[in-house]
């Protein structure tokens, strides 16, 4: 179902009242953009951006990160955790130079094959990086539907994963909508929104700009939803 006043909210909220200063923002490289998503996936931002900054000054392109030892990658990632991340991410860097031509591909389905990038990342790179019209969907990514749309089933079950893809994909912004930066503002938004508003625990319904058509707000159901995973 097509609902063009949901992604209009968001990206104007984004513009607004989002994050614009991170690292990771304001550059279309997707090498360096890839990088971050993968360093977020498990990992706040504020203990990402130092790491981040040094893994650049030595690696600062996908050539230099595949012909490095994995030696030399693993130390850089010393204290970041999650460790195969590091080795995806060394061996991902290395399928871009061989198989890509040191390029990523913007086609998220071919992110998506590549080592250590799900269907969530592979969409993220290819919005930030390439402007394609991809949908996301991350653990706060489905805090926010799942409130917002009211859903009562744990969205790591499989059919409910299924019902909130299909609901992040039919939310996107329209292709006809500022063509290239609604995207970018549109994926960045639903993440801030679910870092900064959304949370987990003390969530600001106050400041959101979703409140007004919340599910989870009208019934009184904001600290009930996401439901927890069934024992
Ligand atoms: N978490 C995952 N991706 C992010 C991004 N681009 N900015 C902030 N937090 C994130």
């Amino acid at each position: 179902y097509i609902d063009p006043e949901f992604s209009t909210v968001v990206v104007s909220w984004q513009k607004q009242h989002g994050r614009h200063a991170l690292p990771w923002q304001n550059t279309r490289d997707a090498y360096r953009i890839w990088l971050s998503e993968i360093m977020l996936q498990q990992t706040q931002v504020a203990a990402v951006i130092p790491y981040y900054q040094k893994f650049l000054i030595s690696f600062p392109d996908v050539a230099s990160l595949a012909g490095a030892s994995a030696e030399s990658v693993m130390s850089h990632w010393s204290g970041l955790g999650y460790y195969t991340r590091a080795r995806n991410l060394h061996q991902c860097a290395k399928r871009v130079v061989a198989e890509h031509g040191g390029v990523f591909p913007s086609d998220p389905l071919l992110l998506a094959e590549l080592p250590g990038i799900g269907r969530s990342t592979a969409a993220a790179i290819s919005a930030f990086a390439y402007g394609t019209r991809a949908a996301i969907l991350d653990g706060n990514v489905k805090r926010v539907f799942s409130r917002v749309f009211g859903v009562e089933g744990f969205p790591g079950s499989k059919p409910v994963e299924d019902q909130l893809w299909l609901r992040a994909e039919a939310l996107l912004p329209q292709a006809d909508f500022d063509v290239d930066s609604a995207i970018g503002s549109y994926t960045q938004g639903l993440m801030d929104l679910g870092a900064t508003l959304c949370t987990r625990i003390r969530p600001d319904c106050a400041r959101c700009p979703l409140a007004y058509r919340c599910v989870a707000l009208a019934t009184n159901r904001v600290h009930l939803l996401p439901v927890r995973k069934p024992k």
